[in-house]
């Protein structure tokens, strides 16, 4: 069934200052990504008809978040009801097209871990019969600390939110407090944002009052409690780490729920786009950055660094194994201990076992790079690039100097030097020849040990 069209605030233009950071508060990021865009990806698959963004001075950075979004400046930030107060002529603007519009969902890009469905009920709540004109997210946080207070009648209906800073010792033992998040119905939005004043400790125009106003209008409000790790506001930077902790045990959950068998789940750190194949088996200690695709029955061994890299099926990783981005594995390659891999993609079955550098190269299908083997693929000044062919051994410690080719089923000898192109099937050794002079070392001991004497 379609939902009623509703429009979408998005509240960012605050100062952040317990941040303490150069950096706006919503561009810190939380499972690699940034707060911001972890609520507009949580909010687009319920299609608003409208997304208004209240930036603050400054925050163009921010621009190239916002998707398609609406950007309106709030200058100076004088709280979360003047900022939603200077949407009314975007949004009136823009949603004259859809007709009245049912909703106005309320959003704070410093509640990043929302999850769609969530979202999606507490719009449904508003509007269950008979329908409130304001819905608001409450929770019961271990610690209600800074969180705005819910007060409500003796029969349980909301009558008031207060800030915690405004509450009086009574109010401040209330264990329900406001998540945030509220869904208005369009009609009565900006009649009450227009009427809120500054009459608080904080001297700021509180979205919150707007419940009271509508309660002394004889509207209805209701709370919708919801699950307090979803509601979790992010204020500083200890609130950042707590939001790290709740989003990395969903995405363990979800990684495992699809297939991947995480041995020690605590200890692996995933990215909110990791994406895993079937029988995939990480071991413990292992970090993803962005953008990682990892195909079926791969094993990633213990203390990798993963980031921009796409594993075949089949592939065996680590330990102690370094994907940058670009890199591109195959069926079943191997990489093993202190390989780096960057910006290369190594053909089916190749393997790079030991302690080698892989740089703006390609390795054909079946090849060995030995132990120490690098690809000199960096003068100072440009980048270039290594071709290994097919079914190619390059031996132990082999320095690659690009721009050089290895043509298909060579064969490089132990500590070469390569700098020119090496033809298909050729073996080739670039390094000094060895010298022998037998004798020589036990000559130069009984030297030695006369000279002590
Ligand atoms: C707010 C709520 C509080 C609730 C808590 C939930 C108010 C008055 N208080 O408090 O009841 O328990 O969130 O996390 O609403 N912002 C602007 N412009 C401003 C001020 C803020 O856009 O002038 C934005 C901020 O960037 C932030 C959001 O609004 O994303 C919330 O502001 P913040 O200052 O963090 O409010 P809290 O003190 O957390
Ligand atoms: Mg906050």
């Amino acid at each position: 069934m379609m939902s009623p069209p509703f429009a979408a605030v998005i509240l960012a233009a605050g100062a952040g200052t317990r941040m303490k950071s150069h950096l706006p508060k919503v561009l810190h990021e939380i499972a690699g990504r940034p707060m911001l865009r972890l609520l507009i990806e949580a909010l687009q698959p319920l299609a608003p008809a409208e997304t208004i963004l209240v930036l603050g001075n400054g925050m163009e950075t921010l621009a190239a978040l916002a998707g398609t979004a609406r950007i309106v400046v709030q200058d100076p930030p004088r709280g979360t009801g003047d900022a939603v107060r200077l949407t009314r002529a975007a949004l009136v603007e823009r949603l004259a097209p859809y007709g009245p519009v049912e909703d106005v969902l309320v959003l704070f890009g410093d509640t990043p871990l929302l999850r769609t469905e969530t979202l999606r009920r507490l719009l449904d709540e508003r509007r269950r019969e008979p329908a409130a004109a304001v819905a608001v997210s409450g929770m019961r946080p271990a610690d209600p600390g800074p969180y705005g207070r819910i007060l409500q009648n003796a029969a349980g209906e909301l009558e008031a939110i207060v800030e915690a800073k405004d509450a009086d010792p009574a109010q401040a033992a209330i264990p329900l407090c406001n998540g945030g998040i509220m869904a208005i119905d369009g009609r009565y939005l900006f009649e009450l944002v227009e009427a809120v004043r500054a009459n608080n400790v904080q001297g700021e125009f509180y979205l919150t009052d707007i419940v009271k106003m509508a309660r002394d209008l004889g509207l209805a409000c209701r709370v919708v409690e919801m699950p307090a790790d979803e509601l979790l506001g992010v204020n500083s930077r200890s609130d950042l780490a707590a939001a790290e902790a709740i989003l990395q045990d969903r995405l363990r959950r979800e990684a495992m729920a699809e297939g991947a068998t995480l041995i020690a789940p605590e200890t692996v750190f995933l990215c909110a786009d990791t994406r895993f194949g079937r029988d995939v088996v990480v071991e413990p200690n292992v970090v993803f950055g962005r953008g990682v695709t990892i195909g079926d029955n791969v094993r990633i061994r213990s203390f990798s660094h993963i980031e921009g890299a796409a594993i075949g099926a089949g592939a065996i990783v680590g330990p102690f194994a370094r994907l940058r981005p670009g890199a591109v594995l195959d069926e079943a390659v191997h990489i093993g201990n202190f390989v780096e891999v960057k910006a290369s993609r190594l053909g089916a079955g190749a393997k790079a076992n030991h302690l080698a550098y892989l740089g703006d190269s390609e390795v054909g299908a079946g090849s060995n790079i030995g132990a120490g083997t690098i690809t000199c693929n960096y003068d100072g000044f440009v980048k270039s690039r290594t071709t290994i062919g097919a079914g190619a051994f390059i031996g132990s410690n082999t320095a690659l100097v690009a721009p050089v080719t290895v043509g298909d089923g060579a064969i490089v000898a132990a500590g070469s030097v390569v700098t020119r192109d090496v033809p298909p099937d050729a073996l080739t050794i670039g390094r000094g020849r060895q010298v022998d002079k037998p004798g020589r070392a036990a000559e130069f001991r009984a030297r030695q040990e006369e000279g002590k004497g």
